[in-house]
């Protein structure tokens, strides 16, 4: 057993003040509500003003914590605000959870048929969004004494998948920009570690998706079942806890056994 560890309170984030971009639908929405339910201060900044606003009510009727800043994670200057609220609400920030992306509204084709504006909106919402939400949070965690934050990639990445070959650069983007900043912030007993999903059973996934493009992805699995968002929440509320505390830089694959590294 590692020296001063807490068996008791290691995996909890009860009390945790969490950010989650995106969080207003498909797999942020369940990492909103599993984190509330865990006992975290949700703060829901999803550019989904109406699903956002919607998520956090229903989570306050349910007598947990949240609330929601309709945030574009691309605007330096809402998402300074959005941190800034944040933090006069819930009086600090622990946790950040890089969530937002463009994923489910892009459809899949050839790689010659993306035009340059699409691949610098997706290189904006998802690796400017989180680099900046990431420099928003930092002199709050620094006061805290300390943070962890969680990038979410995607498992793509270990196969390089077509069809959407902006999206899958972003998502490698990440792991290196996971990598670097771990070592920047270090020394401020901030963690910042990455989640690969496999493909997962989110509403907008699954609102995106033809049944054709679904069939047959789970063969290659080790466990050969449909991938859903509550697959998810464990590994990102283990890095988000104490527990994770000595694990930084690193990427985690949760994807049923599809891909090993
Ligand atoms: N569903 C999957 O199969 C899958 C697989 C691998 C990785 N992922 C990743 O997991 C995360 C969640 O996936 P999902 O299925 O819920 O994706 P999604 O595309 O449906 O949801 C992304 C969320 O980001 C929000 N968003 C988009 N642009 C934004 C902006 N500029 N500012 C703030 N918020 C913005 C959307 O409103 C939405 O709530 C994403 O990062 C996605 O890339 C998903």
């Amino acid at each position: 057993m590692a020296e001063g560890f807490n068996a008791k309170t290691a995996y909890s984030v009860a009390n945790k003040v969490m950010i989650v971009t995106g969080g207003g639908t498909g797999i942020g929405k369940v990492y909103s509500q599993r984190l509330a339910e865990s006992g975290a201060k949700v703060v829901l900044a999803d550019i989904a003003a109406e699903e956002s606003n919607a998520v956090a009510a229903s989570i306050r009727e349910a007598g947990g914590d949240a609330l929601s800043v309709p945030t574009d994670v691309t605007d330096e200057n809402a998402v300074q605000a959005m941190a800034d609220k944040a933090a006069d609400t819930f009086g600090g920030i622990d946790g950040l959870i890089n969530n937002a992306s463009l994923m489910s509204v892009l459809p899949r084709g050839d790689w010659f048929d993306i035009k340059a504006d699409r691949w610098d909106s997706v290189m904006a919402v998802n690796l400017k969004g989180i680099f900046l939400c990431c420099r928003a949070v930092y002199p709050y965690m620094q006061k805290r004494g300390g943070g962890s934050i969680v990038n979410i990639s995607s498992s793509r990445i270990w196969e390089g998948n077509p069809n959407r070959l902006d999206y899958t650069t972003s998502k490698a983007g990440v792991v290196g920009l996971t990598r670097a900043l771990a070592r920047e912030v270090g020394d401020d007993k901030i963690s910042v570690n990455a989640v690969t999903p496999g493909f997962t059973m989110s509403e907008t996934q699954i609102a995106s998706s033809s049944s054709n493009y679904m069939g047959g992805r789970d063969d290659g699995k080790c466990f050969k079942r449909p991938q859903f968002p509550d697959d998810l929440v464990g590994a990102v509320i283990f890095l988000l806890s104490d527990a994770a505390g000595f694990m930084t830089g690193q990427t985690i694959n949760v994807d049923g056994g599809m891909y090993m590294h």
